[in-house]
């Protein structure tokens, strides 16, 4: 699993990145950070001057996120639930990708991040439009996901948590026939697609920044 939904929706990541001028000695917090893929993406590009801190509401995920960045001096693990995120400094962006869609309240976890960084710093949100994903034109669906829809309603949540939306858009990445599409949809719903064509769940991203004053 490690390594695959970095690899197909490594675009977003990289978009939302680029976007928002993510460099050198910047301090973020992901929050929901699981295998730590996003998190070892931004600690490459913040590098050893600037700090990744890795939250995750699941004790196992820290070992997970220390393993993958065990390279990376400037990751630190951390076990906290989202609703209660407290870091040790302000930082400048606060990423969430694939997390909301599971929180029970996903409005208080986005006004925590929005507490979490600095005035005028960046509250980025990732999360996907399952029901308009396809197999062979079919809808995907995800019943163990709280809110598997969350990305059609992100731009007013990021709105709602007292966030200014500065931009907000939707990929997805998609194939037919073997390949790292169809073994992320195995992997995510246990389906084999054969040949079938797939457009995975689209991942809405919205830059929300925080206001100054
Ligand atoms: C689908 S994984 C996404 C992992 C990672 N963000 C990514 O995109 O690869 C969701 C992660 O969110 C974590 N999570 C779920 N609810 C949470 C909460 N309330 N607070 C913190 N983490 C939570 C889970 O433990 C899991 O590791």
């Amino acid at each position: 699993m490690k390594g695959l939904r970095d690899d197909v929706y490594r675009r977003p990541l990289a978009t939302a990145l680029e976007r928002l001028g993510l460099g050198p000695g910047w301090r973020c917090v992901d929050v929901g950070a699981g295998g730590g893929d996003v998190a070892v993406a931004l600690a490459e590009v913040v590098g050893r001057e600037g700090r990744v801190y890795a939250v995750d509401s699941d004790p196992l995920a820290r070992d997970v996120v220390a393993a993958a960045a065990a390279e990376f001096s400037q990751v630190l693990a951390i076990t906290q639930a989202a609703e209660d995120l407290t870091l040790p400094e302000p930082v400048d962006l606060a990423f969430c990708r694939f997390l909301l869609l599971h929180v029970l309240d996903p409005v208080p976890v986005l006004a925590r991040m929005a507490g979490a960084v600095r005035p005028g710093g960046w509250v980025v949100a990732q999360e996907p439009i399952t029901s308009a994903g396809r197999v062979d034109g079919a809808p995907l669906s995800m019943p163990d996901a709280r809110h598997p829809d969350i990305g059609a309603l992100l731009p007013a949540l990021v709105r709602d948590a007292g966030l200014e939306v500065v931009d907000a858009w939707a990929e997805a990445p998609a194939g037919a026939g073997p390949g790292p599409v169809a073994d992320y949809l195995a992997s995510l719903t246990e389906m084999d697609p054969g040949d079938d064509p797939i457009v995975l769940p689209p991942l809405v991203t919205v830059l929300g920044r925080r206001p100054l004053a």
